[in-house]
């Protein structure tokens, strides 16, 4: 993610997030956190909107705290989600995290099974965590970020992107170099 990404950032994260960041965090994140790491799936076609996913991660000791992810909200269910996530845990592992972790909202159902279905799985729970409404937070934890199952679940992903979109409309702008 670049700071002229953050624009394209700030029109998902609205229309997505009850509690969105604002633009203000991400220049922050982008040029003062040296543990934090962002990146974004852009579009190369011009009838596609310019980012269609996001994901940070940020490094805590051993642990890759999944900070956020998000997809376009008119390209959900198309495996853009699965894609950003494995990147992201790549980037955990590739910055030297062992494991990775999360809070989800306890009524984010698609969210938690995007994680499930990427090995995490739930340990516990931050009562009224959420500051606009006091919704409890899930944690969950993948406790492995082994890069061989990682390049597995990356390979077969790319398979299932392959036979939805077009590999012209969408580039990974953030190589991961294991
Ligand atoms: C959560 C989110 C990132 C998922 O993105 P996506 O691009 O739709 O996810 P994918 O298409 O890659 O789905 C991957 C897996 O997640 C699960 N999943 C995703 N959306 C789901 C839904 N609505 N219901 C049930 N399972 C869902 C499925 O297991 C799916 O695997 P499958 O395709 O093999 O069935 C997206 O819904 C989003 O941006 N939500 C708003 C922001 C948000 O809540 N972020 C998480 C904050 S903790």
């Amino acid at each position: 993610m670049r700071m002229t990404d953050i624009p394209y950032v700030m029109a998902i994260e609205r229309r997505v997030f009850p509690l969105a960041w604002t633009s203000g965090i991400y220049r922050r994140e982008l040029a003062a956190n040296p543990w934090s790491h962002y990146l974004v799936l852009r579009s190369t076609a011009s009838d596609y909107p310019p980012l269609l996913a996001y994901g940070g991660v940020w490094r805590f000791d051993q642990a890759g705290h999944i900070a956020t992810i998000a997809t376009h909200p008119d390209y959900t269910g198309r495996k853009l989600g699965g894609y950003m996530l494995i990147h992201l845990l790549l980037k955990a592992y590739e910055i030297g995290c062992t494991e990775a972790t999360l809070e989800v909202r306890a009524s984010n159902t698609a969210a938690q099974a995007l994680y499930v279905r990427y090995g995490f799985e739930i340990v516990g729970r931050r009562r009224r965590y959420y500051s606009n409404d006091h919704e409890d937070a899930l944690i969950m934890t993948r406790p492995t970020l082994e890069p061989a199952p990682l390049l597995q679940e990356l390979a077969d992903i790319e398979t299932e992107l392959c036979q939805i979109w077009s590999q012209s409309a969408v580039n990974l702008s953030t190589s991961n170099a294991i």
